[in-house]
């Protein structure tokens, strides 16, 4: 076990089953979330009764909450390090296979999202989550009617689009990267995981996208 620390493939290997852990989060919320387009009160029963305040619930926030801190941690380690070994040659371009805006602009983009989803937790998680598990008053059950007044906001939506888009670039590359790093290199399946890296990674933001607007412009609850 101690290679995943002192190793440097060990690093690159935590932070990429970190990621692909994350990227399934993704698909799971934007999943639910494109339930609010169609109906509230399934969306309603789904964040209340099935993902509210039970222990599992719990557990799955700790472990969510887990993938984003062992991610992070390990991106400042993995990017110290990198510069370390690349010295003044920090910006000569490099001999890597792979070397798009994205890949050159991983710890900023991820920074950005970091602050997004500071913003993020606090609009939905503290008012829904934390305030009934710390039993404070106030605490959000209507969770559709919430993401409904809160995307009523120009701003925010200005602001969660940015953040997809950089979530988008971000994916791009770290699907593609991860499944590299743990051994997915040969030069077919390296084209084919590309193309399907940009695939997912649109389904993704894309699906976001579709929400944030369809909440800001009405377009929602088509059935319920
Ligand atoms: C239109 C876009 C989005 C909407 C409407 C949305 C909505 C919500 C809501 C209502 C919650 C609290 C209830 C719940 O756990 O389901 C939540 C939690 C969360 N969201 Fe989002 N979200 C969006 C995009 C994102 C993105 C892009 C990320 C990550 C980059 C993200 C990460 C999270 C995390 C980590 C939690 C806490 C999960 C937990 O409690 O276990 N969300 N979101």
């Amino acid at each position: 076990m101690n290679w995943l620390i002192k190793s440097s493939i060990g690093r690159k290997f935590v932070q990429s089953i970190s990621g692909l852990f994350m990227i399934l989060f993704l698909l799971f919320h934007v999943s639910m979330n494109l339930v609010l387009i169609f109906n509230y009160e399934t969306y309603d029963f789904l964040a209340n009764e099935v993902l509210g305040a039970n222990w599992w619930a719990i557990v799955g926030t700790g472990v969510i909450a887990l993938g984003f801190v062992v991610h992070t941690i390990y991106a400042i380690w993995l990017t110290l390090q990198n510069r370390k070994a690349r010295g003044k040659d920090r910006y000569a371009s490099s001999s890597k296979t792979d070397t798009t805006w994205s890949s050159q602009n991983m710890f900023v983009l991820g920074l950005f999202i970091l602050l997004f989803l500071l913003l993020h937790l606090y609009q939905f998680w503290y008012e829904m989550q934390f305030k009934e598990l710390l039993m404070i008053e106030g605490a959000r059950h209507d969770s559709a009617t919430l993401v409904k007044e809160v995307f009523s906001q120009v701003w925010v939506v200005i602001v969660y689009i940015a953040a997809f888009v950089a979530l988008w670039f971000h994916l791009t590359h770290g699907f593609w990267s991860a499944l590299h790093t743990v051994g997915w290199n040969n030069t077919i399946w390296m084209k084919r995981i590309k193309v399907l890296g940009n695939v997912v990674s649109t389904a993704i933001c894309l699906g976001f996208i579709v929400v944030a607007l369809a909440m800001h412009f009405g377009f929602s609850n088509l059935v319920g």
